[in-house]
């Protein structure tokens, strides 16, 4: 959603406008699976650390992948990237309820049978949890790799289902009335582990997760940044995206199209000739469906980007939108150019010489 002065000019191809952005606090990137989610979320972690005073980049992905990327083990607390002196990386597994909440053994049984009944309670917990951590440890800007589009939806969602919990909660106290405070007795709980302190640690992870929502609901503090590639589901999914991001007010003007193939000089198999000009078709609907949405589109590679080095070099088309290298070449790229497509009509002129005569044979 742009605000009223970019919609007056073309944004820019680039991610410019986030590392411009000074008051942003989340950068949420997400997509559907394996589009390059982590290596564009690590790569704007590498950019805003030049222009921040600390960075934090968070995997809520289960299959972290953040290791990969830079080639470095991390954990659930924030560790020191390497080569850096501010950023730090960390992964957390939200389907792991925090054992750090400290209760007794009857109890932890009894709030698990209780979170079962509510779908999707005990991620949201672990989320509130992880973001009380966050809150406290003063980071400048906090880089979010998510999960496949799914999965990060559910994230964002989990105001209302606290929401919901608390009402089941207050439903099951009312309509039970002393048969839990009974069973509280029964199994040998005090009143630190009744049904009171649940939903009072209900009521303190509700807080902080409201207190949250607000500020991802604030453009100044929050944004979303959509990675795809160009092909009819990605696009699909990526509106999909979006328009779910509109439902929670969520703002999100950054899309970045990976894996895009450039018409390169030395571009001549049939296959990428092909697919390169059905990727142009997705590219041209993107650039129709979100013409106020700063579109940044980055190349195929021939070979995988994990590394700090590799994210460092691959990190300029965030900023530079990426040329392919054209005819406009030196005398010397035009000469071995010239020679090369002569060495191809030669051979195919002996290919087809070759055909001529097997079929006078046959
Ligand atoms: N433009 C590119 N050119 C070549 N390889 C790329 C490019 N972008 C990403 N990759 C590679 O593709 C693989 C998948 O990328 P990445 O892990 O960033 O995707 P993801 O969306 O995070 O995947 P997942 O959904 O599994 O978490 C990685 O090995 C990465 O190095
Ligand atoms: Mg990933």
């Amino acid at each position: 959603m742009a605000t009223e002065d970019q919609d007056l000019e073309m944004p820019e191809g680039s991610v410019q406008n986030i590392l411009e952005q000074e008051s942003l606090k989340w950068v949420f990137v997400g997509g559907k699976g394996g589009v390059g989610k982590t290596t564009c979320s690590s790569i704007l972690s590498i950019l805003l650390a030049k222009v921040r005073p600390s960075v934090l980049i968070i995997s809520t992905d289960p299959a972290h992948n953040l290791s990969d990327a830079f080639q470095q083990r991390f954990t659930k607390t924030p560790t020191l990237v390497n080569g850096f002196s501010n950023l730090y990386a960390m992964e957390v597994d939200p389907n792991v309820e925090n054992e750090e909440m400290g209760s007794s053994e009857g109890m932890d049984s009894l709030f698990s049978e209780l979170a079962n009944a509510i779908p999707g309670i005990d991620e949201a917990m672990s989320f509130a949890e992880m973001l009380k951590l966050v809150q406290t440890m003063d980071y400048s800007v906090i880089v979010f790799d998510t999960a496949p589009t799914g999965h990060t939806l559910r994230l964002l969602q989990f105001p209302s289902t606290l929401e919901k919990g608390l009402e089941k909660m207050m439903s099951l106290k009312s309509k039970f009335g002393g048969l839990m405070s009974q069973m509280t007795r029964l199994f040998g709980m005090d009143d630190e582990f009744g049904e009171d302190a649940i939903l009072g640690r209900l009521e303190g992870m509700k807080d902080v997760i409201e207190r949250v929502n607000k500020q991802f609901k604030d453009p100044d503090l929050t944004t979303f940044i959509c990675v795809c590639i160009p092909e009819f589901l990605s696009l699909y999914e990526t509106e999909r995206l979006v328009q779910e991001l509109t439902k929670f007010e969520i703002d999100t003007h950054n899309i970045i199209i990976n894996q895009v193939l450039f018409d390169e000089d030395d571009v001549e198999s049939k296959l990428l000739i092909a697919r390169m000009r059905m990727q142009q078709k997705y590219l041209d609907q993107f650039y129709m469906l979100y013409d106020d949405f700063h579109i940044t589109k980055l190349p195929l590679l021939p070979e995988e980007v994990t590394g700090v080095e590799a994210l460092k070099s691959f990190s300029r088309h965030f900023i530079t939108p990426y040329e392919p290298s054209t005819s406009k070449g030196t005398v010397e790229e035009l000469e071995q150019r010239v020679s090369s497509l002569r060495q191809q009509l030669n051979d195919a002129e002996a290919e087809l010489e070759r055909l001529r005569k097997g079929k006078q044979v046959a």
